[in-house]
């Protein structure tokens, strides 16, 4: 059993290397204020990416929370065009917890995409989420977190899924690997297995900065980190993991142990990007910029909070991002967090897990900038999350933004 498991690890680890591996971003569809980023911001954000100091160019690929155009019924979002000119690869996504009118418009606007765009769309596209942290917001720990977090469960899903496939079928995006995105724990949770079953590839959003019931100060990032992408791969039995958020924030609350700081938030980009998931697995970094006008808290953008495409494309970013000279500390490197197998096994038994929240995404509504706000809602005592938000679909409150993820375990995962 436990040998099985780790070879599903490392089948998945080996599968995310063989091929292109993709680097860049999450994007939301609106800014804090509910406004819809057009065609222009998308193009700003997407150059502002390739153009950042210090990454030589590596940040060209971009994660969307929702097909639609913000404060649309079922436009195709602009982010688009804007990839089609930037030359930016495509994570799309579907947002899943609207409901089934939400996901109808969510089709249609994909399937507008495929017909209006055609190739110099669909040859952008890696792969397609259904959903974002649905499974999440309607874990326990979710309801927790946010009481009126609005989720799917994994037979709606099951569902959409197949209302996806069903619609691709014959176009030009027939072949896209279907994925949906979720937290670690949501994925170790076998009442979720169906879903697993139906698709092609787990997304995994984790911030160790939000696993304030474990010892999750910044020494301990690299490791649970590590840990909750290999349960998840476990889970996954084989299929490819794609990391679709993470990040340590800047500024904020403290979690526990996990303190935001520019210190830490560089020392986690280090470890866990330029050492260790960049070049290795496909990862979409929480977040280029903070979403705007207000900035959400706590702050996770490289490059702080800008006010307007023209500073976007000015702005400097608020710690060294370069990976030249970057390696792991003696530390990690003599851990078996980083060894080979044999010793890797060992870590894992035994692990913990706990609590993460993940900035993650959010609501239903959609947007910002990717973060997330700040805005709404919040009761402190939860977890923030920044996430994401999704979808400009108006489905849902945006004020149940804030989705934290909290995956918790306690458990041994291997
Ligand atoms: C496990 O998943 C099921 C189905 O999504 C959910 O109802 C349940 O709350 C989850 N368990 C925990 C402990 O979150
Ligand atoms: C990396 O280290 C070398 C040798 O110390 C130095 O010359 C170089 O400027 C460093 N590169 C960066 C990007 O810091
Ligand atoms: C995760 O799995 C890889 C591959 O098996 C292993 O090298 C690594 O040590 C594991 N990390 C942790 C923290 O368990």
């Amino acid at each position: 059993m436990r040998t099985s498991t780790f070879l599903s690890v490392a089948a998945a680890l080996t599968s995310s290397v063989s091929a292109t591996v993709y680097q860049g971003f999450n994007y939301g569809s609106t800014f804090t204020d509910n406004t819809a980023k057009t065609q222009a911001d998308f193009e700003a954000e997407f150059t502002a990416a390739k153009n950042l100091v210090g990454t030589s160019g590596a940040f060209t690929s971009a994660r969307l929370y929702t097909m639609i155009q913000g404060n649309t019924v079922s436009d195709p979002i602009q982010a688009i065009p804007a990839a089609i000119k930037e030359k930016t690869s495509l994570l799309l996504g579907i947002w899943a917890s609207g409901g089934q009118a939400g996901v109808t418009n969510e089709i249609a606007a994909l399937t507008a995409a495929i017909t209006n765009y055609g190739t110099d769309f669909t040859d952008l596209v890696v792969g397609l989420s259904v959903g974002s942290e649905d499974l999440y917001r309607v874990s326990v720990t979710g309801l927790i977190n946010d009481p009126t977090g609005v989720g799917a469960d994994p037979t709606t899903l099951v569902e959409y899924i197949t209302q996806v496939k069903t619609a691709i079928k014959g176009t030009a995006l027939a072949n896209v690997p279907i994925g949906h995105v979720d937290t670690w724990n949501s994925w170790t949770n076998s009442s979720n297995n169906a879903v697993i079953d139906a698709i092609d590839w787990l997304g995994v959003d984790e911030y160790p900065y939000f696993q304030n019931t474990v010892s999750n100060s910044i020494d301990s990032a690299y490791d649970l980190f590590w840990e909750a992408y290999n349960a998840t791969a476990a889970a996954g039995g084989g299929k490819p993991v794609w990391i679709t958020e993470t990040g340590w924030p800047i500024s904020g609350k403290t979690e526990n142990l996990g303190v935001p700081s520019l210190a830490n938030a560089k020392t986690f980009w280090d470890e866990i990007g330029c050492a260790s998931a960049f070049g290795k697995v496909n990862t979409w970094w929480y977040v280029l910029q903070d979403a705007a006008p207000t900035t959400p808290v706590p702050s996770f953008g490289l490059l702080g909070s800008t006010t307007s495409d023209a500073t976007l494309g000015t702005q400097q970013p608020l710690y060294d991002l370069s990976c030249a000279n970057v390696s792991l500390p003696a530390s990690l490197l003599s851990s078996p967090s980083t060894a080979t197998t044999s010793g890797a096994t060992a870590t894992r038994t035994g692990s913990t897990s706990g609590t993460q929240t993940t900035p993650g995404s959010a609501g239903s509504t959609g947007t910002g900038t990717g973060s997330g706000s700040g805005t709404s809602g919040t009761s402190s005592s939860q977890s923030v999350s920044p996430s994401t938000k999704a979808n400009g679909a108006s489905t849902v409150a945006a004020s149940s933004m804030f989705l934290a993820c909290a995956l918790f375990a306690g458990a041994a995962l291997f």
